[in-house]
């Protein structure tokens, strides 16, 4: 016997979830489009430099947490030769961790923001791919929506992103009491770089008391201290050289106007020096939203920033950027403790019932007839007993059933059953789609 299952750090969408993950994707639609956004699908997989070079190699999503992809031959060959330095650069592919990277090779090999171009606005939605460990609210396969923006450095810009990924959030239901927002300036080419040698430095001062990971740090990467699971380091870290203390004075203009702007919209934020985030790419402003119940230690439910670096790294011209990701699964697990349910109600349908087998043919084409006038429409497919027809109804949700018997047949008419009063009237064929919408109105 077979025993299959699926992924370790996946999930299967339907139903409930499903009805949820298509609820988030038509609020985010509709709030996004206010804001001039488009919808963008790119592939789930890129080559595995748009990654290495958009993300950076001394990140734990590229270092870690990539699933590779090859095709059939290229396979063969990375078993045989025992790595896939062999292969052109073309056939490295990787499935997607995040949807910044992708976007940003999209957008050079498109011109989306043409020289002089208007800022390009799009926002996508779709499972992205990271080898983490799993535990609530971390997935291996999860599912982001995001949003980004090209093509301009203005900070009305960064506190509109930031207020629109706020609006979204409080449609689906999360008032202020059930997230914070968490705001930062990680500084620019001019200022980062010696921020960066200051905390590398008081990394090494503390060395001996830092865990392996950190050590390491202080040379590849020393800001992700910040974000060290070991409480140790983050005690010590605590101490460390904040980037507040060493904006330079364009990077702390452009910080104070992002947070009067987020001031003027009566948007609550806290401002968090040592909010760094996992990726390389950002600059300037970044942000975070952290649930306060239901998600665990994983609390981030949505994240992003400014990335005016971005495109250059992945082969593009100078162009700014910004945007945030939310993800699908750690949102559900807030909105469940609050009580909030995003999937509502299974859809409600009409079910054609028959008294007698012979009459498969009339239910047939009423089927056909009723689903042109738009009902979501039901039938039995097993020869039911009618009793059985109407409990099946009943748990498809529909709101109505039609029986038809030789008689109704007869006088070109059908008998409707109210499922919710059971109540039972003749209506002529010809009306029964009229009648029908009445008594959908009546339901909802
Ligand atoms: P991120 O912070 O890595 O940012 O991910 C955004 C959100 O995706 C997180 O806040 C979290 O809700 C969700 N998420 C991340 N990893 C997992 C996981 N393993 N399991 C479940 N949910 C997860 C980005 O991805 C950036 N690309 C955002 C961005 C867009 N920045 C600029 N533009």
């Amino acid at each position: 016997m077979m025993d299959l299952h699926k992924p370790k750090g996946t999930e299967d969408l339907f139903g409930k979830s499903m009805r949820a993950w298509t609820n988030m994707q038509r609020i985010a639609a509709k709030i996004f489009d206010r804001y001039g956004f488009d919808l963008i699908e790119t592939p789930t997989m890129e080559q595995l430099d748009v990654f290495t070079h958009g993300i950076g190699t001394s990140t734990d999503v590229v270092r870690k947490e990539m699933f590779r992809v090859f095709s059939g031959a290229n396979l063969t060959r990375v078993l045989e030769e025992g790595s896939d330095e062999g292969l052109k650069a073309a056939q490295r592919l990787a499935l997607r961790p995040e949807g910044t990277a992708g976007f940003a090779r999209a957008a050079i090999e498109n011109t989306f923001v043409p020289q002089g171009g208007a800022p390009c606005k799009m926002y996508y939605a779709g499972p992205m791919f990271r080898g983490e460990d799993v535990q609530k609210g971390r997935l291996r396969e999860f599912h982001q929506i995001g949003v980004e923006v090209l093509g301009a450095e203005e900070p009305a810009l960064d506190a509109e992103v930031i207020i629109m990924l706020m609006q979204f959030f409080g449609e689906l239901g999360l008032s202020k009491n059930d997230m914070v927002l968490k705001i930062n300036s990680m500084g620019d080419a001019t200022c980062r770089p010696s921020y960066r040698d200051k905390v590398a430095a008081f990394i090494k001062t503390y060395e001996s008391d830092m865990c392996p990971e950190c050590k390491k740090r202080a040379d590849t990467n020393p800001l992700r201290a910040f974000d060290c699971k070991n409480p140790h380091c983050r005690e010590i870290m605590q101490g460390a050289p904040l980037i507040s203390d060493m904006l330079c004075d364009e990077c702390a203009a452009h910080y104070a106007a992002v947070k009067r702007y987020l001031d003027e919209a009566n948007i609550a934020y806290v401002e968090d020096p040592t909010l760094v985030r996992g990726l390389d790419y950002y600059g300037r402003t970044v942000f975070e939203v952290e649930a306060t119940s239901g998600v665990g230690a994983q609390s981030a439910i949505g994240g992003g920033g400014r990335y005016d670096g971005l495109m250059e790294l992945v082969g593009g011209k100078p162009t700014p950027g910004i945007g945030f990701a939310v993800g699908f699964e750690r949102i559900m697990l807030s909105l469940d403790a609050i009580g909030i349910d995003l999937a509502g109600p299974a859809p409600s349908c009409i079910y054609v019932a028959k008294t007698s087998e012979s009459l498969r043919d009339e239910v047939f084409n009423l089927c056909l007839a009723l689903r042109k006038e738009g009902f979501r429409t039901e039938a039995d497919y097993q020869n039911r007993s009618l009793k059985s027809q109407f409990k099946q109804a009943d748990k498809l949700n529909a709101i109505a059933c039609l029986v038809l018997g030789e008689d109704e047949v007869a006088s070109h008419t059908v008998t409707v059953r109210n499922m919710q009063t059971h109540e039972q009237t003749s209506v002529a064929v010809k009306d029964v789609a009229d009648y029908l919408k009445s008594v959908q109105q009546e339901t909802h």
